[in-house]
């Protein structure tokens, strides 16, 4: 087989590529080692920015989200036992965020790149990469009980933090930036009306919570803990009476309960590899960088940098010279590092650190006073929560 461009993942950041790249008449295979089912189903992210929310709806795969998600015009920072609310429209001119669950942008994708007779192997095998380095790089999959092989021009490698490609990049090449912090998220999927119009962000001395939704009637919450816990330890009483105490203000506020229907553990850590490029393989999104869920990142930075990626490859195409391709991952880098101090900021501001003495959590409640009291730093958070540009 043979294509322009082979890309390894089916995730937001390859199935995108390959979306954006057909817009602009570029051939690719995407390559999945999971079912469609799979990925078609699994709870990740849930909060998209303007910049992708736009992206996605000029590119025609935003109807459905248009339609379902919702459209937020603030958060609520709740400490102290007050909520203090952050207002987008009026900090981050004009903007706003949507709630739209990544597993429903992942069905609009495939379906929009089936329907316009694109190629996506699910359940690939073995995947490796090769040739990188040559003018001839080729991807070798196992489909099945059959060994394949792909040649193409160039190869993407979108296949996440656990993926094959950043890692076969020799390591004389790349220099890896990594911060784990002492705590995880418990997450829930709860059916229950929501709890708030907004989302809650709770700095409580038990440690953060965070209210989020999905639907009128499916609502997702989190909160801090061990990060070698385990999700049997926590029954039903226990996940509501430690959410009820985190998020408890002075006039009584309550999460409105109802059935936990799942629940995971997710870590938290900050991670880039640079450079997102080797000879003729491009990493996006988790592939070459992690951020903690704190300031809902991830899946917007894999957009931001397949949007970047297709330009760069389409303007490769279209002129054969390769200048943007060269520069693709000093721009990347460039913005990613922008969502790291983001992602690391809000964590930092909001978690209980096991370290921390009574100066330093002091300095955190500073902090929160400081970022809902003044309009300057209120607008600094407002205008990245909202995405600061592409490019
Ligand atoms: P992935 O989604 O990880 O996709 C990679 C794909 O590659 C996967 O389908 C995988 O199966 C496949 N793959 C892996 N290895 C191979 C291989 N060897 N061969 C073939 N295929 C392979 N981000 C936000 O922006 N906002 C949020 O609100 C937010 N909340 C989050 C909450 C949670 C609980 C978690 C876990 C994450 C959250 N994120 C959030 C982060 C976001 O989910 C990720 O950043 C996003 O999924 C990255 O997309 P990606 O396409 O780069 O990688
Ligand atoms: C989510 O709804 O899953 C979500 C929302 C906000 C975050 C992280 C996750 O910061």
């Amino acid at each position: 087989m043979r294509t322009q461009v082979g890309i390894v993942g089916a995730g937001p950041a390859g199935l995108l590529l390959s979306h954006l790249l057909h817009l602009d008449g570029i051939d690719s295979v995407v390559l999945e080692s999971r079912a469609r089912a799979d990925i078609e189903s699994t709870i990740r992210a849930g909060v998209l920015e303007q910049g992708t929310v736009d992206l996605l709806c000029q590119t025609g795969v935003g109807e459905r989200l248009k339609r379902e998600g919702f459209e937020h015009h603030g958060i609520e920072l709740r400490f102290a036992g007050r909520g203090h609310r952050i207002d987008f429209p009026a900090l981050a001119g004009g903007k706003a965020i949507t709630v739209y669950a990544q597993h429903e942008v992942i069905k609009d994708l495939v379906q929009a790149r089936l329907a316009a007779g694109g190629t996506i192997v699910f359940d690939a095998r073995n995947v490796t990469v090769h040739g990188v380095e040559s003018d001839a790089p080729r991807i070798r999959y196992v489909e099945g009980d059959a060994p394949r092989e792909i040649a193409c021009d160039y190869i993407a490698g979108c296949d996440g933090y656990h993926g094959v490609c950043r890692p076969s990049m020799p390591e004389a090449v790349r220099t890896e930036f990594v911060r784990t912090y002492p705590f995880a998220w418990f997450g829930i999927l709860t059916e229950a009306p929501p709890s708030s119009k907004e989302l809650i962000y709770a700095h409580h001395d038990r440690g953060f919570a965070l209210v989020s939704t999905r639907s009128p009637t499916l609502q997702r919450m989190y909160f801090q803990c061990d990060p070698h816990d385990r999700v049997e330890a926590w029954d039903e009483g226990r996940i509501w009476s430690e959410l009820r105490a985190r998020l408890e203000t002075v006039d009584g506020w309550r999460p409105k309960e109802g059935p936990v229907t799942q629940k995971n553990i997710v870590a938290m850590r900050s991670f880039v590899c640079e450079p997102m490029q080797h000879g003729r393989m491009f990493l996006a999104g988790d592939a070459a960088h992690i951020v903690p869920p704190t300031g809902a990142k991830g899946l917007n930075l894999a957009v931001a940098d397949v949007h970047l990626l297709a330009r760069a490859l389409t303007s490769r195409y279209r002129t054969g010279g390769d200048d943007a391709l060269r520069r693709y991952s000093a721009t990347a880098l460039r913005r990613v590092w922008k969502a790291q101090r983001f992602s690391w900021w809000m964590t930092t501001m909001l978690h209980q650190f096991p370290d921390h003495n009574a100066y330093q959590r002091r300095l955190q409640l500073a902090e929160l006073d400081y970022v809902t009291s003044s309009r300057a730093a209120a607008a600094s958070l407002a205008e990245n929560y909202v995405g600061l540009p592409f490019e």
